[in-house]
Parts: structure tokens; sequence; C-alpha cells
């Protein structure tokens, strides 16, 4: 059994993935990081350039859409280390189309990836962290779930579920040592908003209060705020990490 608490992060070898494996590798955890099976080559560059800059992280595939695969990847995970402590549902994509051009496939895939996946992972660590009388979930969300964003419905909406997941399942946990919390992170630098088309990105950047994107390492940041042991009083709680873009 590891000593160290579990992590893991879905959707660990992306932009904000990365920084978020880095963060909590470097506050003392044990730190998996999750992609799917389709990425096991880059998963495995991925972790050497890791272990080239210090971080001793696990890489595991697991197709997070899927609710079987999921629960094979967690009772990997959990047969060899112990309890997950600490889950970050970071998994995400986008198939941005206007509403018009929007083709059930579209619709579906950012659902299942965005959405089902919390319902797929969390499930299957839930009962670990009951057993252990502690955890931390935390889903990161967008500023787009909050505000919505033209071209974005299929987004918009597995991203504002996301929160919904989190206040409820925040309920659950508030007695059994268990918080429950989202990140909103606005945008940040990442292969994500660099897809987007350059004057579609650079006119919404012109809309941010603080004038840039966010860097990965500042949403880090705010996990790792939201995992440590003495902010155990915050939970259900949506923490906004967007430069100013939304505020309510
Ligand atoms: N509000 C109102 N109207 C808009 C608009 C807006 N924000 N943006 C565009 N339009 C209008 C255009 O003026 C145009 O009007 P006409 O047809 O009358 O000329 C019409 O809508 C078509 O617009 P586009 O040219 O943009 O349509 P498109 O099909 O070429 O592009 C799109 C559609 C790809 C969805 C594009 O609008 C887009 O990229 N939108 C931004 C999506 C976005 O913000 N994605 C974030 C990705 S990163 C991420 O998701 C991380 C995170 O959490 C923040």
């Amino acid at each position: 059994m590891t000593t160290a608490r579990v992590a893991l992060v879905t959707g660990g070898i992306g932009g904000i993935g990365t920084a978020i494996c880095q963060r909590l590798a470097r506050d003392g955890f044990r730190v998996f990081a999750n992609h799917h099976p389709s990425e096991q080559e880059a998963a495995e560059a991925w972790k050497n350039d890791q272990a080239g800059l210090g971080f001793d992280i696990d890489t595991i595939a697991g197709d997070v859409s899927s609710f079987e695969d999921s629960k094979r990847m967690i009772d990997d995970i959990q047969g060899q280390h112990g309890a997950v402590a600490v889950l970050v549902n970071c998994a995400g994509i986008t198939r941005d189309k206007t509403f018009k051009k929007l083709d059930e496939d579209a619709w579906r895939a950012v659902i299942d990836v965005n959405l089902n996946s919390v319902y797929n992972v969390t499930r299957n660590v839930w009962e670990g962290m009951l057993a252990a009388g502690f955890g931390r979930v935390i889903n990161i969300s967008s500023v787009n779930g909050q505000r919505g964003q033209f071209g974005q419905t299929n987004y918009a909406t597995a991203k504002a579920g996301m929160h919904g997941f989190t206040m409820s399942l925040a309920q659950e946990g508030a007695a059994k040592g268990i918080t429950v919390n989202t990140v909103s992170p606005g945008y940040v630098e990442t292969a994500m908003t660099l897809a987007m088309r350059d004057d579609v990105r650079e006119a919404i950047v012109a809309g941010v209060p603080m004038r840039r994107m966010g860097k990965p390492e500042e949403i880090a940041s705010a996990v790792a705020f939201l995992v440590a042991d003495e902010n155990g009083y915050v939970t259900g709680a949506n923490l906004p990490v967007n430069g100013g873009l939304f505020m309510h």
C-alpha cells in the first residue's frame, strides 16, 4: 500500500490537467494522470517529460465516457494503492458549432465526455471515500457553464450540469469528511483554446477585464486550495478563475 494519499486527475495529460498533476505531486500526493486509451503513446512521452522535470506521476488509460472502463481503471488503482482521496474531474472536449449545425454526434460526445464521465468516475471512487471518511472531489467546469457561449450549447450544458452535481453531492458528503467543489476556469492557454479561430479568441480575450488568458498553473492553484486539509469547510462552492470575465 502506498502511504501518500492517492489523487486521480482525469484528462491528466491535457493542458490544465498537466498543471494540476504537477501541483498535486509537488504537494505530496501519489498522482495518477488519466488519459484516453487511444493516447497511449502520447501518455508515455508525457510521463517521460514529467520525469525530466522531476515529477514522478503515473499515467493510467481509461475511457471516462464509459462506466465499465472507468470502473476497471479505478479498481486497478485502488487494488494496488488504496482509496482515491482526491479526484479531479478534468477530462473535457469541445465540439463547437452553432446550434443549427449541431449534429447528434457532437451533442452526445460532449455530454458523454464532459458530464457523464463525472458520474462514471466519481461513482467508482465514492464508496472508498466514504469508507475512509475523507475525500476531495473537484469538478473542472467553465465560465461558459455559468454564462453560456455562442457556439457551445453542448459544452455549456455539460459544464453547468457539473455544478448541479457538485452542489448535490456536496450535501451527501458533508457529514462524511468529503468535500465536493467546482472550479470554473475562464479562457486558459491550452490546446483547446488554441483550436479556436484566432479572431474569435482574440475578441473574447479583449473582453476579459484582465486583458489576458489564464495560465494552467492558476487553475491548479485553485484546485490545491480546495484540496488542502485546512480548507475542509469549503464545500458545494463554485470557484471562478476567469480574470473577471464573469462575476455573480
Ligand atoms: N454573438 C452573436 N452573434 C455572433 C457571435 C456572438 N458571440 N459570434 C458570431 N456571431 C454571428 C456572426 O456575426 C455571424 O453572423 P451572420 O451569419 O449574420 O454573418 C454568425 O453568428 C456566424 O458566426 P461564425 O462565423 O462564428 O459561425 P461559424 O460557424 O463560422 O463559427 C463557431 C461558429 C465555431 C461556434 C464560432 O462562433 C466560435 O468559435 N465560437 C466561440 C466558441 C468558444 O468560445 N469556444 C471556447 C472553446 S475553449 C473552451 O471551451 C474552454 C473554456 O471552458 C472557456
